[in-house]
């Protein structure tokens, strides 16, 4: 008889509908039975004899409420089988509970950062409800460079006794987007607040690009890199934060207004690509994780024009990890944002625990 596992899916936004997507699709000798899926806030599907549900019909097919996170895990633990949550959201109090899933020895894959860049605390009760006889498994791959090998690489190097020295990349696609476009080798007039303007219209930034320029989103992902590293970050905003957010600019009322006045400050950013440019090299706005000084920071950076981040191309994410035995930094580069390369991310590591428990 082949193996089997019970999986638990909450979400179908864009992430989720890829990812559950190309589950239905999967071609493998483990059987992943969905027994609950919520496809909404509001809306789950699941059937009280565990029946799977059929992903060719999820969209459609008649609904309940959702169970609250407690019921859930009732739920699943009656089946008395390997289980696997998959969390699709970006939810925080799905994030917290995490630790409660993985004492009951529910397995976690997701793409969500916020359990893991929040509060130093909920990272360790994470990691250490995991280490228990019994447990839950955590996998997270997609929570830094969508479905880039990044997590799982950095982990081995640690895991096998490398010592890392540096961590440095470019971890957001909408201001890998902005900056590969606005400063370039080649000479261009191109003005910053343009290209906001275009990565807007383009669908690749928040519906307030604010929630881009702020940085915040990188310093999630550096503060879970940093982490992994064995830097004990205490929160995304306990060190230095470069915002591209005009001081004037951070309290305007709507999205609207911000861009309409951007074009205000862009002498300012233009002022500082000509310098780089005059010097032979391109900004670029960098997550870096520097062990040797203790250091973690986010900010615009300066790269000579031969420099692997300076011919980065669209929206794509580049890191470059500095160990003992890597004294020429390793590099991985490749899409960093969508929801096929996400689901991907987040697929492989679901098919990675059930390797691990499926029985
Ligand atoms: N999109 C990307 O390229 C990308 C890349 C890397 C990582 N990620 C991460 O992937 C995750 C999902 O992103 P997304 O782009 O797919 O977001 P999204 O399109 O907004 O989808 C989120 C989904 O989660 C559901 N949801 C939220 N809270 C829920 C709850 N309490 N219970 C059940 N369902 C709930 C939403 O339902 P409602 O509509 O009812 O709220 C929606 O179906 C996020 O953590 C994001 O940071 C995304």
């Amino acid at each position: 008889m082949s193996k089997s596992v019970n999986v638990a899916i909450i979400g179908s936004g864009v992430v989720g509908s890829a990812y559950i997507n190309q589950l239905k699709n999967l071609k493998t000798n483990i059987a992943f039975n969905v027994v609950y899926l919520a496809r909404s806030s509001k809306e789950a599907l699941y059937n009280d004899d565990y029946k799977p549900i059929d992903l060719a019909t999820y969209k459609t097919a008649p609904a309940k409420s959702v169970l609250s996170l407690e019921k859930l895990i009732a739920y699943l633990k009656g089946a008395h089988k390997p289980t696997i949550l998959v969390d699709n959201t970006s939810n925080e109090a799905i994030a917290n509970s995490y630790p409660n899933f993985i004492k009951e020895g529910i397995s976690i894959a997701t793409p969500n950062k916020k359990a893991f860049s929040s509060a130093l605390k909920i990272w360790n009760d994470i990691f250490s409800s995991a280490e228990k006889e019994g447990s839950g498994l955590v996998y997270h791959e997609s929570t830094v460079g969508a479905g880039l090998p990044i997590i799982g690489p950095l982990k081995d190097i640690v895991l096998t006794g490398d010592k890392v020295e540096t961590i440095e990349g470019i971890f957001s696609g909408t201001l890998s987007y902005i900056f590969n476009e606005f400063s370039t080798p080649e000479k261009s007039g191109v003005q910053f607040s343009d290209i906001v303007t275009k990565a807007k219209s383009l669908g690749y930034t928040e519906p307030d690009p604010r929630d881009d320029l702020n940085g915040l989103d990188v310093a999630r992902k550096v503060t879970i890199l940093a982490r992994i590293a064995g830097f004990d970050v205490e929160s995304p905003t306990s060190f230095p934060v470069e915002s591209l957010i005009p001081k004037q600019l951070e309290s305007v009322s709507s999205a609207d207004e911000f861009l309409q006045k951007l074009p205000q400050y862009d002498a300012d950013i233009q002022k500082v690509k000509d310098e780089a440019f005059a010097d032979g090299k391109v900004l670029r706005f960098v997550g870096k994780v520097d062990l040797k000084n203790d250091n973690v920071s986010v900010e615009i950076g300066k790269y000579p024009f031969d420099h692997p981040f300076a011919s980065l191309k669209g929206s794509d994410n580049v890191v470059a990890i500095k160990t003992n035995r890597y004294p020429n930094p390793l590099i991985i580069q490749g899409a960093g944002a969508g929801a096929e390369v996400t689901a991907h991310g987040v697929l492989a590591d679901t098919i990675k625990i059930a390797e691990r428990i499926a029985n």
